[in-house]
């Protein structure tokens, strides 16, 4: 696992849309993983700059959503899609009907998780996923105690969650839907690279767990230790906590330039 600190969450962005940019120009189909949430913002508006002013294309990309709520009206601001169809997918050139997302199967609820995994499996697998973590150390909306072996399928959002996202809903956390469709920690860990990006202090917690805990369904994010490519990007408040932090810089500082994403 690499960890990446940094001052300013700028600087961040800069390294994600970097890897971002070097997939898009070394693959005929490249296929994006997208995570909606705060945390991953300045890394999307960082793409769209460089759409606008250096013509990056992503004409040819795929892209999955991580999760979805369950229950909201089609085109409901809050839902993900829509979320990220404004924050990221309207200013880029990216095919409207690439952006995939999980969906309940109305008919058969319990194929609506297959189905997800099925159209992820037919693009050929997700190229590079970006996650944020929440506050509890949860991956997409996989909250502790989920399995890390499992797949996409139906949650029950934690108190914390619902509370964390009220923001989002108007400060209501009653109109947070309680339900919610989401890749499985096992779907996450086969993207071939996954890039996670957290700020501040109220995800110090989460994570040190992540990087240096025990790998625990009690922190579903610490399962990314068992994956053989990750980029924890991290500002100094998120990265307060990590033990190693010395070590970490002196890694990246000394990281050699073949390494680097793009050259
Ligand atoms: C939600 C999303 C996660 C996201 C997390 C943190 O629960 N399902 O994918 O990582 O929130 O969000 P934020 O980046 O806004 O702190």
């Amino acid at each position: 696992m690499e960890v990446v600190l940094a001052t300013a969450a700028q600087q961040l962005a800069v390294i994600a849309a970097d890897e971002v940019e070097q997939l898009l120009l070394s693959s005929s189909k490249p296929v994006l993983g997208l995570a909606t949430g705060s945390s991953p913002l300045p890394i999307y508006n960082e793409l769209i700059k460089r759409h606008r002013s250096e013509g990056l294309s992503f004409r040819h990309a795929t892209a999955f959503l991580l999760d979805e709520y369950v229950g909201l009206q089609p085109g409901c601001p809050q839902s993900y899609r829509s979320v990220i169809e404004q924050e990221f997918t309207s200013h880029i050139d990216l095919p409207a009907s690439a952006l995939a997302g999980p969906q309940p199967n109305a008919e058969d609820p319990a194929r609506s998780g297959p189905d997800y995994e099925r159209l992820i499996a037919q693009s050929g697998g997700i190229d590079l996923q970006i996650l944020g973590v929440g506050s509890d150390g949860h991956i997409a909306f996989n909250e502790p105690s989920s399995s890390l072996a499992s797949r996409t399928r139906f949650k029950t959002l934690t108190d914390q969650t619902i509370e964390d996202n009220a923001r989002f809903f108007d400060d209501d956390a009653d109109a947070v839907p309680r339900h919610v469709l989401t890749q499985g920690v096992g779907t996450i860990l086969e993207a071939r690279h996954l890039v996670l990006i957290a700020c501040g202090p109220g995800k110090a917690a989460a994570i040190a767990a992540l990087v240096e805990g025990p790998v625990t369904a009690m922190c579903p994010a610490s399962a990314l230790q068992l994956h053989p490519k990750v980029t924890v990007l991290v500002d100094e408040l998120a990265a307060s906590e990590l033990k190693q932090r010395e070590y970490y810089r002196s890694a990246y500082r000394h990281k050699p330039a073949w390494q680097m994403a793009g050259s």
